[in-house]
This record gives C-alpha cells, sequence and structure tokens, in this order.
C-alpha cells in the first residue's frame, strides 16, 4: 500500500478534479507537489478522525478526495458513507471529520484549494491502529509422549501483532516462542500443561488466551511397601504408579493371574486416585505371602511385587520404623503396641529398632 509513489497517488485526484474542472488543465503536477504538506494522523479504530485543512480566502475552490474519489467538492457531498462530515468551526476552515474510523479508512487523504492564482493541496495520512486480539487459537489436545505436536495462534491487529508462546509450568518456569506456530517435537510428560498465546502491540494491552496439552503415557510404578501383620489384626499394602490417563489397579496373590483378587475374600481394594490400597480385615495365614500390584492404563501394563511379612514376635513392635509411612491405618488392641516411659525410656526405643531390621534384613 505504502509502496506505491506519491507522484501515482496524487494521479487519480488530480484528474478527477480536471474531469470537474476544478483544477486548469494546463496545470504543471509540479508545482501543486511542491507545495504539499504531509501530515500524519493516527486514530484507534473506533474512534473519530479529523482531517484539518483551512483555507486563506472564502471564495476558494475546496474538495477532500480519497485515494478512490471526491469526498466533497466545495459543500456538496459525495461521498455515500454516513460517518463522513464537514467540519467548520470557521468561514476559513474546511475540514473532514470521520467517526467510527475503521481499518479501510486507513490512507493518504487530500485537500485541495484552489484560488485564482494557484492550487494548493495538503495531503493528510491516516492511519488505523487496532489493538491485538487472538482470533484463533488451537483447541486443548490429547497425545501420546513422543508425538510431534503443532500450536497455533492467530492474532490481528495494527500494527501486526507480536505472537509469543508460553509453557505454564507448575515451577512457573517459564518459556518463550516468537512465533503463530508451536511445534514441539517428540512431546514428553514434563511438557504437558497449559500453554498462553500472547498478542501484543503498542496500542493497547495484550490478548491472551490458552490452550491446554495433555500428554498420555504408560504407568509407572512410584511407589510400593511391603508390610508386616499379625494374625487376627488388620494390614495393608500399598501401591502407586503415575500414568495418563490415570491407571486401573489389579492385585494378585503369588503372582498368579488365576489368583486375582476381588473385595469379597476378607479383602478390601481402595483405589484413591494414582495410589491403590489392598486391606486386609483380619489377617489369617493363607494372607502371608508375595502379592503382585499391576497397573494399567491404555498405553501400557506394569507390576511390581509386595511382601505381607507375617510378624515373628507379637511383643515386638516396627511402630518406630512405621512410622509415617501410613497416617490411617493405626493398629489396635492389646500386646501389639508398647509405649515406654521413665527409666527405661532411653534404650527400649532403640532395642526395638534394631529387633525391627534384624527382622526385615532375615526375610529379604
Ligand atoms: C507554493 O505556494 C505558494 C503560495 O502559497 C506560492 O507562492 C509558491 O510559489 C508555491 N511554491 C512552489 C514551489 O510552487
Ligand atoms: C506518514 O505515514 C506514512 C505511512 O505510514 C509514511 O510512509 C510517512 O513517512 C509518514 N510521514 C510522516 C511525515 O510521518
Ligand atoms: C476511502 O476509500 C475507500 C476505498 O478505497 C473507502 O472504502 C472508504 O470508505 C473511503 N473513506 C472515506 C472516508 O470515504
Ligand atoms: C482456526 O485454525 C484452524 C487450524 O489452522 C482451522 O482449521 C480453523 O478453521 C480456524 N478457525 C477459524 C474460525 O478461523
Ligand atoms: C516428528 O518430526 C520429526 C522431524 O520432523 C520426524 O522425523 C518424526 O518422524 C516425527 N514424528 C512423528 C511421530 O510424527
Ligand atoms: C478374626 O478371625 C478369627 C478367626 O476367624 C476370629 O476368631 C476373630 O474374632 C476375628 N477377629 C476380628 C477382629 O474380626
Ligand atoms: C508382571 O510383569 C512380568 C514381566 O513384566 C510378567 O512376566 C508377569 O506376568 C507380570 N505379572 C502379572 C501378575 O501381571
Ligand atoms: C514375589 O514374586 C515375584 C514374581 O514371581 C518375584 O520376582 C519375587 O522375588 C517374589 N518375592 C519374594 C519375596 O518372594
Ligand atoms: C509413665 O509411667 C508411669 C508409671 O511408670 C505412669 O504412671 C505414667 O502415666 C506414664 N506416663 C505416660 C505418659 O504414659
Amino acid at each position: 500500500m505504502v509502496g506505491r509513489s506519491q507522484a501515482d497517488r496524487n494521479q487519480l485526484p488530480l484528474l478527477l478534479l480536471r474531469l470537474l474542472c476544478l483544477l486548469p488543465t494546463g496545470l504543471p503536477v509540479r508545482s501543486v507537489d511542491s507545495n504539499r504538506s504531509t501530515d500524519n494522523i493516527t486514530v484507534r479504530q473506533g474512534d473519530t478522525a479529523i482531517l484539518r485543512c483551512f483555507v486563506e480566502d472564502k471564495s476558494s475552490k475546496v474538495a477532500w478526495l480519497n485515494r478512490s474519489g471526491i469526498i466533497f467538492a466545495g459543500q456538496d457531498k459525495w461521498s455515500l458513507d454516513p460517518r463522513v462530515e464537514l467540519e467548520k468551526r470557521s468561514s476559513l476552515e474546511y475540514s473532514l471529520r470521520i467517526q467510527k474510523v475503521d481499518t479501510y479508512d486507513d490512507g493518504p487523504y487530500t485537500c485541495s484549494v484552489q484560488t485564482q492564482h494557484h492550487t494548493k493541496t495538503s495531503q493528510v495520512y491516516l492511519t488505523v491502529q487496532v489493538p491485538p486480539k487472538i482470533s484463533n487459537i488451537s483447541s486443548d489436545v490429547t497425545v501420546n509422549e513422543g508425538s510431534n505436536v503443532t500450536l497455533v495462534c492467530i492474532a490481528n491487529g495494527r500494527p501486526e501483532p507480536m505472537i509469543t508462546w508460553r509453557h505454564l509450568t507448575p515451577t512457573a518456569r517459564e518459556f518463550e516462542w516468537g512465533e503463530e506456530y508451536l511445534e514441539i517435537q517428540g512431546i514428553t510428560r514434563e511438557q504437558s500443561g497449559k500453554y498462553e498465546c500472547k498478542a501484543t502491540n503498542e496500542i493497547a494491552a495484550a490478548d491472551m488466551k490458552q490452550v491446554r496439552v495433555t500428554v498420555n503415557y504408560p504407568p509407572i510404578i512410584t511407589e510400593s511397601k511391603s508390610n508386616e501383620a499379625t494374625t487376627g489384626k488388620q494390614a495393608y499394602l500399598r501401591c502407586e504408579a503415575s500414568a495418563v490417563p490415570s491407571p486401573d489397579f489389579e492385585w494378585y496373590k503369588d503372582d498368579t493371574r488365576t489368583h486375582r483378587i476381588n473385595s469379597a475374600q476378607g479383602l478390601e481394594i481402595k483405589n484413591i486416585g494414582s495410589r491403590s490400597m489392598l486391606m486386609v480385615a483380619n489377617v489369617t495365614e493363607e494372607h502371608y505371602g508375595n502379592y503382585t500390584c499391576v497397573a494399567t492404563n491404555k498405553l501400557g501394563v506394569t507390576n511390581t511385587s509386595l511382601y505381607l511379612y507375617k510378624r515373628v514376635s507379637p511383643t515386638i513392635s516396627i511402630r518406630a520404623s512405621e512410622r509415617g509411612s501410613n497416617a490411617h491405618f493405626k493398629q489396635k488392641g492389646p500386646g501389639t503396641v508398647i509405649v515406654d516411659n521413665g527409666t527405661n525410656g532411653l534404650a527400649a526405643p532403640l532395642w526395638l529398632m534394631a529387633a525391627s531390621l534384624f527382622c526385615l534384613l532375615c526375610k529379604c
């Protein structure tokens, strides 16, 4: 648009004026050009633009021209656009007012003033500014780990908005890319989360939109815990797996596929998100042994072995070594909990810990 030469730009209005006999045909273009003053006005989309023009003499012939044609010739309005009016606060003013300016109003405007002796034109370049606005952004996506992902963010505005992408990570570390297209090759599970597109230009506040990327991956066992139990008491085994989508859990006894455990055999399986608990309400001899926790989602399956040990002596508590591992499970009943205070208080916990450690080592 701007690439056109100034001579070109003037060609059409001048031709029109000549056709209208507002300009003498012989007038050299050069003398017009040399008197032109170019002014720039910048207006935000939707605002009112006033393009000033003044005459020296009331008898002058005046006209306002657009790139594409005559807007006003004297007091006669040629343009059909209702947003366009003359502004005459004095008899010598011949300004043009454009309401609700839009992007198509952008461009050069010419005020032509012709007296008996000479013609003077003044050109005004109207620049319409538009705040940044994101018009299209990728919708939320779910992909498998290792896939190539392309996110797109399209924004409009004048001047052309700058696009930046960032990954809104939980650790608040932010990565920025300055492209409409964000390509992630071989996406990893750490790269899942929200991505924010930001469109900025100097006109107004940035426009921002977010897209969520979910990365699926197969289960991995993050925690599994063997445990000790006393016959006639409660016991539990715990297994934790990380996976997207969330894993399904199954429990097996002695690693045999046929011994799939369900909640009927005095056992209860409690699944909470990424964690599975196998609860035994009343431990009997056959509950001791090797268990397998199997975590499955649509991308894969994994398992781990846990052991339910028989507590060697009911008078030995492993409470000290167990403390903090599970807050929900507490042993009840006499004989199992030993509380020491007084003189034996210092020696007893050490002795208990040594005994527990010894027991654990024996079974491995
Ligand atoms: C510019 O216009 C003035 C009158 O406003 C005139 O006297 C002058 O000769 C013009 N300049 C040129 C270079 O034509
Ligand atoms: C007016 O704006 C036009 C287009 O943006 C630019 O080419 C020209 O240099 C500007 N002129 C002035 C005097 O700023
Ligand atoms: C100027 O011309 C364009 C076409 O080039 C037109 O769309 C626009 O409405 C015109 N502006 C005014 C203020 O008449
Ligand atoms: C948004 O972009 C996508 C991908 O480029 C395209 O398929 C879709 O038609 C676009 N939507 C709009 C409203 O432009
Ligand atoms: C991802 O892109 C790379 C490089 O363009 C290509 O070599 C690879 O095959 C693509 N992977 C997938 C899963 O499309
Ligand atoms: C556990 O089972 C045994 C044998 O069946 C029974 O005697 C005992 O009362 C049960 N204990 C509890 C707490 O249910
Ligand atoms: C556990 O995994 C191993 C090897 O991955 C497999 O051989 C075994 O059958 C699995 N056990 C169960 C109960 O799924
Ligand atoms: C439990 O079973 C698994 C699978 O058969 C085996 O690898 C593991 O050694 C067993 N653990 C114990 C303590 O026997
Ligand atoms: C500590 O032991 C004494 C008896 O030896 C008992 O009277 C006291 O209540 C015990 N304190 C606690 C906190 O159990």
